[in-house]
């Protein structure tokens, strides 16, 4: 048992020793768990007196402070009586009683100190997570640009030369063989498609349109994609054209429209989306507004949601906030504020 302070005619004075089970008089009471006491102290047997605590003690009583377990958490340790040569029994029974309600405030206190702990573990380990997903997202963004410069550069090209000799020999071949000739042509009608494709996977990887056109103009380009693909007609309104955005923020609105877009095309049964942008000197706000069948309260809190999880994630990286809810009969809203940072 360890003693930090020391409390002497109502003073606290700093003492750090630790107990071993059986040394001393609080040794022994830690060992034996009953209380101890002398009137003789300067010649009593249990009694330390190499302490500098112990110097000038006549009587002393120590009793035990227990917890429900019957560990000893404490004692009470009382020397001198004033006026009297020793400690009586009813000093002890005093003492005695007063123990339970000394174990409850230590046993609270200890408790306390222990949720304490655990919340900021608790805390370490969450900010520890974030970290991790953080570290995570900017992997996948890179490899992301690794795989779009692939496809653009390597299969990009090399089907786009392809299509070139194709031509080539379609022109030769539709005098000689008009169905050979119909087939080429075929063939080419193909390629297009897959070129379109290719550029249009490297472009939702890499959105290196962000650089070159701004927030706005992707997100429209995006838009414009997204109906041509599902069929679900999908408005944009700007307000502001020319969102000076850094690239960070800009692609944190990109991926969390394509998430937002992709929900919708997947759970909404939706049949027009309304996206806004709009931007003040301090924030840029997305709002993404489908008439589909509203998202459930329950929908948005599960332990599955990935998809919203990493939407929440991006904005609160940036310091903003994200926002889904179903309104009944008018489907679902979804809401990002990003902080813009002025100089
Ligand atoms: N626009 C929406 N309309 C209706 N329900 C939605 C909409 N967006 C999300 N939801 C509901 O919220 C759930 C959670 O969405 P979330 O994007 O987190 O997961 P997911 O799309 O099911 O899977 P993933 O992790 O691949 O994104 C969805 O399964 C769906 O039930
Ligand atoms: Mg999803």
């Amino acid at each position: 048992m360890t003693v930090r302070k020391y409390f002497r005619q109502g003073r606290a004075s700093p003492f750090e020793y630790t107990w071993p089970a059986g040394r001393g008089i609080p040794g022994w009471v830690l060992q034996h768990k009953v209380p101890y006491g002398t009137s003789d102290a300067a010649h009593d047997p249990v009694m330390q007196h190499d302490l500098p605590i112990n110097v000038d003690v006549r009587s002393i009583i120590c009793t035990p402070i227990l917890s429900s377990f019957g560990e000893v958490l404490g004692y009470f340790d009382i020397r001198n009586k004033q006026d009297a040569e020793g400690f009586t029994v009813a000093d002890q029974d005093m003492l005695m009683a007063l123990a339970p309600a000394a174990s409850i405030a230590i046993q609270n206190a200890l408790a306390y100190q222990q949720r304490l702990s655990a919340e900021t573990e608790l805390q370490e380990s969450y900010e520890r997570l974030r970290a991790l997903a953080a570290n995570l997202e900017v992997v996948r963004e890179e490899e992301r640009t690794q795989i779009a410069r692939e496809l653009h550069d390597q299969l990009g090209q090399a089907l786009t030369a392809m299509k070139f000799d194709l031509a080539w020999l379609t022109n030769r071949i539709v005098d000689k063989d008009e169905a050979l000739g119909q087939r080429a042509k075929a063939v080419t009608t193909q390629m297009d498609t897959m070129i379109k494709t290719v550029r249009r996977i490297a472009t939702e990887l890499r959105p290196g349109m962000l650089d070159d056109l701004g927030l706005a103009a992707s997100i429209e380009w995006l838009a414009h994609d997204f109906e041509k693909r599902t069929g679900i007609i999908c408005l944009t309104t700007v307000t502001v054209p020319d969102v000076p955005l850094p690239r960070a923020p800009s692609l944190t609105l990109f991926r969390i429209l394509q998430e937002a877009l992709t929900n919708v095309a997947r759970h909404a049964n939706a049949q027009l989306i309304e996206v806004r942008l709009d931007a003040t000197p301090e924030t840029v706000t997305l709002q993404v507004h489908d008439d589909g069948r509203g998202i459930q309260a329950g929908e948005a809190a599960g332990l599955h949601s990935l998809g919203l999880l990493g939407m929440r994630e991006r904005a609160q990286r940036l310091g903003g906030t994200f926002d889904i809810r179903g309104v009944p009969g008018d489907g679902t809203i979804v809401t990002v504020i990003i902080p813009v940072k002025s100089n």
